[in-house]
């Protein structure tokens, strides 16, 4: 079968293989591949900067973010059926099987032994067949047969915003209104949709034009989209509620602060590039400390949130038409793996490869 692989750490090792079909264990299930998206973990993984193989492997079939069909089911797999629509989750237990790993929340593993599909020791969905433990796997209705490959990364901003409302509400009283979105990236649009089903008014800002695609997306949850290079950071107005931080900026992500109003709430959701920065830190911190507010890191998602997740994906179908369906710029070949994984165009959002168009 044919399987986009890469020799982890090597620079643009990036390669169409072929590889044979999966054989899977009696807790697994086969999976026929529909389509993956691509994102920027995939393309650091070409650069060399991160990735691992499997043990005894040379190399790494790549995708994390995936929709499939069941083909064949593991003989002790219950609760599954051929056809079934379905996306496995990315991260899987570490071997000690921590506290975390074995309450079903391996994406809060605390030895960092875990492994991840497509990303860490485990082959990922960018390929004709993948297998996955069946406990890691959600189903998905039909109607999210196109779309359903958004699921992923729309766990991203599901569990920042559950883990925002656990921490706020299991602290203080809290109603928050405002939002701010920094970055209008996939994440970015799915976590404004996410917000907007939760009523808050949101801001989202980023650096393309007001007349861009991704803003005309943000604009159609009834979010407000904000060009920066037209309005710079400081000069917004509002102190917010809640921050969701994706650009993965280090200086962005210290201006955040500044923007979070009293008893609110930063969540950092990006890869933060090591530079040295000018800014005050310590004004930075007293004013965090002065202002009662918390700041936290979330990645990776667990199956809860890939199950609510599916509630979520379905409302942003029915509640904004089209939406979805535009996120998905590029549409793929395995074939053409090199062109899919290439730099994207400034209009491009999210670029998906094709297994099986159905
Ligand atoms: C994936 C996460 C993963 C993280 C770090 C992200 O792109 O969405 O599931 O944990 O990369 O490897």
């Amino acid at each position: 079968m044919k399987a986009i692989c890469v020799t982890p750490h090597k620079v643009n090792s990036l390669t169409l293989r072929d590889v044979d079909i999966p054989k899977i264990s009696e807790q697994q299930i086969l999976l026929e591949v529909q389509r993956i998206g691509i994102c920027g973990t995939d393309r650091d993984i070409i650069s060399g900067f991160y990735g691992e193989a499997p043990d005894g492997q040379d190399y790494l079939i790549l995708g994390h973010e995936s929709l499939s069909r069941v083909a064949e089911i593991g003989s002790k797999v219950e609760g599954f059926s051929r056809g079934d629509l379905v996306v496995p989750t990315v991260r899987r237990n570490c071997d000690e099987n921590c506290l975390n790993c074995r309450s079903g929340e391996s994406d809060m593993c605390l030895t960092g032994h875990y492994r991840e599909h497509g990303i860490k020791q485990l082959n990922g969905f960018a390929s004709e067949y993948a297998s996955s433990d069946s406990a890691f796997v959600v189903k998905l209705p039909e109607t999210l047969a196109q779309l359903g490959v958004l699921l992923e990364p729309l766990t991203v901003v599901e569990k920042g915003k559950v883990q925002t409302y656990i921490l706020q509400q299991s602290r203080m009283k809290w109603e928050p209104s405002k939002a701010l979105v920094l970055g209008a990236g996939p994440v970015g649009i799915l976590g404004t949709a996410i917000l907007r089903l939760n009523g808050l008014e949101v801001d989202t800002v980023a650096t393309r034009s007001a007349e861009s695609l991704k803003a005309r997306l943000i604009e159609q949850t009834g979010a407000s989209y904000i060009d920066t290079k037209e309005n710079s950071l400081g000069s917004l107005p509002s102190r917010y509620d809640i921050i969701f931080e994706l650009t993965g900026s280090p200086s962005i992500a210290l201006q955040a602060q500044e923007l979070v109003g009293v008893n609110g709430v930063v969540c950092y959701l990006g890869i933060y590039k090591m530079q040295v920065d000018s800014e005050d830190e310590g004004n930075t911190f007293t004013d965090l400390v002065l202002g009662n507010k918390v700041h936290f890191g979330s990645v990776n998602a667990n199956k809860t949130y890939f199950s609510k997740g599916v509630g979520d994906l379905q409302e942003i179908l029915n509640k904004w038409p089209g939406l979805l369906e535009k996120m998905i710029t590029r549409r793929e070949s395995p074939d053409d793996y090199e062109i899919a994984y290439s730099p994207e165009s400034q209009e491009d959002i999210k670029t998906i490869v094709e297994f099986k168009r159905s």
